[in-house]
Formats: structure tokens, sequence, C-alpha cells
């Protein structure tokens, strides 16, 4: 049921909070603080992790990247599945393969993890419809309790993904006695607050609203952003794209100099995703050399980022919150400001031209 909003998409944007807190009761206790992998994964004998997914769910996969080596020190391989089962890499034996999916039927995700349990992988899945094919034929279910994703646009689902994919993380670091229990317990904590963190970032919106027409009117919109956030990059530039059907792109800010600064100029809208982390001034100084060249540029940062940004940017003031969260707080405003976008154009949000929510054949 849609309830009183206008569609789909805006409704489970802000199911969120919701979605995120029911996938974390899967993973954490929030009286212990002790983060649990279901299904008796040891982590501790896991030596490498390959991620395999499709679209947003690969993104969500990349943001975990960064999460289960900083915290695990595990290595961690990310690929698009239509890459990874037709170049067949050479696996090791500790390598646990993890499948990130909505639906859990997207055929070319199926096959990769087909491929890997013949190649003798332990295998899991990081699966929403938990009687699809993929929460079946993986050996174990690592699953996200978004509820039932109408929206054609990944929205909960991704958030969810990424929820239980750092609640996985500290697992995964605790089991490998890189923290100790009182580390763990603080980690999950901050964690745990990442659905009400996740509810003021919803109440940003009308900000986000105010700017949708004028970004309409472009034709091209770049997304930059470091660290985790330039997966967010690209998950905010595919979101434009499937429901606005406006040209985005999404880059590492660090690539700015490498080829996308050639794009730069009045008319083209620059979105930077930057908390004020330790990279925070590094990404500033990519934001002047656009300013220099007078790309407009909207900031999503936390109230320390907004103070120091320089002026003449427009920002929108996102919660403050510990890196550990900042994918999770920074993604529905990067989500709703696509979502207004497409709802300014008059653009059917629910079910965008050409595609389909599952993609079942290759
Ligand atoms: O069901 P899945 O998570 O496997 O689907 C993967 C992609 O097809 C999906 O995320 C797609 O990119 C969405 N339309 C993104 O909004």
């Amino acid at each position: 049921e849609r309830g009183n909003y206008r569609h789909f998409m805006e409704k489970e944007i802000h199911d969120q909070p919701d979605a995120c807190q029911h996938t974390l009761s899967a993973y954490l206790d929030p009286v212990s603080g002790k983060a649990t992998a279901p299904g008796g994964v040891d982590f501790a004998k896991v030596d490498r992790i390959q991620i395999i997914a499709c679209g947003t769910a690969f993104y969500a996969g990349l943001i975990s990247r960064y999460l289960f080596e900083r915290l695990a020190r595990i290595p961690v391989d990310v690929e698009v599945a239509s890459e990874f089962r037709y170049r067949e890499p050479p696996v090791t034996p500790g390598t646990l393969a993890i499948v990130v999916s909505q639906s859990g039927e997207t055929a070319d995700t199926l096959a990769a993890l087909r491929w890997c349990k013949g190649q003798g992988l332990q295998t899991a899945a990081v699966v929403n419809v938990h009687e699809s094919t993929m929460a079946r034929e993986a050996d174990v279910l690592f699953p996200t309790h978004a509820g039932p994703e109408i929206g054609v646009a990944s929205t909960k689902a991704f958030t969810s993904q990424v929820a239980a994919l750092t609640a996985l993380a500290i697992a995964a670091g605790a089991a490998r006695g890189m923290f100790d229990a009182t580390e763990e317990a603080r980690l999950s904590r901050l964690l745990l607050e990442a659905p009400r963190l996740i509810a003021q970032s919803i109440a940003v919106e009308d900000a986000i609203r105010a700017l949708a027409p004028d970004l309409a009117k472009a034709r091209d919109v770049l997304y930059f952003g470091r660290g985790a956030m330039s997966a967010l990059a690209l998950e905010g530039a595919l979101k434009l794209k499937e429901i606005s059907y406006i040209h985005a792109e999404g880059y590492a800010a660090g690539e700015l100099k490498h080829g996308p600064i050639a794009l730069i100029d009045e008319a083209t809208p620059v979105i930077v995703i930057a908390p004020s982390d330790a990279l925070y001034e590094k990404t500033m100084s990519n934001m002047s050399e656009v300013m220099a060249r007078g790309g407009p540029i909207i900031l999503f940062t936390d109230a320390e980022g907004a103070e120091n940004a320089p002026a003449g940017v427009k920002v929108i003031v996102v919660p403050t919150c510990d890196p550990l969260v900042a994918p999770l707080v920074f993604s529905a405003p990067i989500q709703l400001l696509a979502y207004h976008v497409a709802v300014q154009k008059g653009a059917d949000v629910d079910q965008p031209r050409n595609l389909a929510k599952s993609v079942t054949v290759e």
C-alpha cells in the first residue's frame, strides 16, 4: 500500500529507518552489543571476500568493501556479475563469495553464485526475498528485512543491504580479533543509531525539493565523493538516470582532473557528497577546481562540513554521524534528490521506461 505517498518510491525512501532497523536486528544484539554472522559463517577462517552483484546492489557491495577492509582487514573484491561470471577468475579456497540482490533472481548474479558453488567456494547471499532462488541455493542466507520493494528504483533494499553488510563487517572484525568486545559493542551501538539518523536525514526533504526545478533543466549532472562516498556517488548518478532520464555520472573525486573536469561548465550541476571526515579537505580542493570553471555545486555534508564549505556552494546539511554509518545517513538525501527531480519532470517514477524490477534474463 502506498498510503499517503504519491509514489511507492517515496514511501520506500521514508520506510528506510524501519527497514534498516529490522535488518540490523538480525545481526546485532542491542543488549550485549554482539554482532553475529547468521548461518554460522566463521570469518576467522575467511581470507578473502568476493562480492558479486548488479546495479544498485553492486554499489552496496562497493560501500561494504571499505568497511570489511577497515574493520576486519579482509581483502575484498567487488565485481558486477555479468563480468565476473564470464571472466571465471582464479579463486582460492578460503574465499567467501557473497552475492547481493534484492530479488534473489537476477540472472547474472544467480549464474555467478552457481559458478562459485561449482568451484567449491563457501557462498552467502544478502537477499531481500527470502524464498528466492539465491536465498535457497547459497550455503548461507544473510537476510535483509526491507519488506517488499515495489518501486523499480531500489531504495530501502539498498540501505538494508548496506546495513547488513556493515553489521557483518563488525562481526568479521570481532571474529578475527581485530578489536575486543567493548569496541564491538561500541560499533554495534553506533550502527544501531543509524535508523534514527536516517529518519533525521529524510527530514531535510524540503530543502532537497527546492533544488529540483533547477536540476530538472540540466542535461548532465556529475556526482563526486571519496571513500565509501565514491560508491554513493555512483549510486546517486544511477538513481537520477533511472527515474529522471538525465544523463549523470558518478566519480571518485580524485579522478576529477583525470578527465571529468573537461565536462565542467555553468550548465553542468555537480553534486558533492562529503561528510567532514579525514578526506573532506581533499574533496574541498576538488570543489574549488569545479567552482573556478563556473560549475554550480550542491554539497551534501554535515554541520561542520557546511561551516567550512566555500562561499557560493548550495549546501544540504545532513545529520552529523560517525563514518561507520555515513553511507546510510547520506543515502536518503541522495535518493530524494533523484526522486524530486523526476517528479518535477513529470516522469513515471515507479515504472521508469525500459526498466524491469527484476532482470531475470541476461
Ligand atoms: O534484484 P537485484 O538486487 O539483484 O537487482 C539488481 C539491479 O537490477 C537493480 O539494483 C537495479 O540496478 C535497480 N533498478 C536500481 O535502482
